[in-house]
């Protein structure tokens, strides 16, 4: 997990950055305000290492010369496209009986979105601190947009670790319709095969996997799919099409997709 990191703006957006700095900070991240001249692609380049940026578009995580957010504004078109029948999560998740889900496994909300474009109530778990933030702001910003602030309504984010989130629902009780898990897989194990398949990682996926820890300390999600099972009537599994299965439990359904696959366990 990242303890400390820069987070590079002008000095226009200095204001800016130093509230994401003190919301960084009550989440366990210290944030280094570094104040730059001109945030632009040939800074981005000669300064590769993970950091943080602020500009008018809000908070960006940046490395290689890349910058990345989970820019919900830019998923309007596909969810425009999109229907029940046209998309195999819909299918898995049920989704045409609006159900009440949680995904335990957020990152950048992008199967969220989707989901509740299509009608789920969801409750959306992420632990990372960074990737959080990031998707809060998202929602922010997704909030003043007439198309998407109606979908996000529907998303509710829970900044947590979604062993303990899970853990308490059914402590507490609560049932759901559906756990969507979609965890972190390494870049280099068996999974090589599937990931090499697709014609590139996506960016937004290798700026993930930079920010997350891999060589041994990745948590592959196994334990949350038994802390699923018991507070939902199906738990649907996101994996890389050639990948294991999660905790090497044989699902009692399966979609298969050209890049991925969804595994669907029925109580
Ligand atoms: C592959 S990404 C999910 C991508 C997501 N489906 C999307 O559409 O953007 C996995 C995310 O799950 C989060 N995660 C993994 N285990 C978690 C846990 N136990 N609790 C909360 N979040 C977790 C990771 O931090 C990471 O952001």
């Amino acid at each position: 997990m990242v303890s400390e990191i820069r987070l590079f703006t002008e000095i226009a957006y200095l204001e800016k950055a130093q509230s994401y700095q003190s919301v960084l900070s009550l989440r366990g991240v210290e944030v280094k305000l570094v104040q730059i001249e001109k945030l632009n692609a040939r800074f981005l380049r000669l300064n590769p290492e993970i950091a943080l940026c602020v500009d008018e578009n809000g908070l960006w995580l940046c490395a290689n010369g890349m910058k990345m957010q989970p820019d919900w504004n830019a998923e309007i078109a596909r969810l425009k496209r999109a229907s029940i029948k046209s998309e195999m999560i819909a299918r898995a998740c049920n989704l045409a009986e609006k159900p009440k889900l949680i995904d335990a496994t957020a990152g950048l909300g992008h199967d969220s979105l989707l989901m509740a474009h299509l009608g789920a109530e969801i409750t959306l778990v992420e632990r990372h601190p960074i990737l959080f933030t990031l998707l809060e702001d998202s929602k922010t910003q997704a909030e003043t947009d007439p198309f998407l602030s109606q979908i996000v309504a529907r998303i509710h984010l829970v900044f947590s670790d979604s062993h303990a989130f899970l853990a308490l629902q059914n402590q507490e009780q609560h049932h759901f319709d559906v756990v969507y898990l979609d965890p972190m897989f390494p870049q280099r194990d068996q999974n090589q095969q599937a990931i090499k398949k697709q014609a590139q990682v996506k960016k937004q996926m290798q700026l993930l996997h930079l920010l997350l820890p891999e060589d041994g300390e990745m948590d592959l999600g196994d334990h949350l799919l038994v802390l699923a099972q018991a507070i939902a009537k199906r738990v649907v599994v996101k994996r890389p099409r050639l990948a294991v299965f999660l905790n090497n439990q044989q699902p009692d359904h399966q979609w298969q997709g050209d890049a991925c696959r969804f595994d669907a366990y029925f109580n």
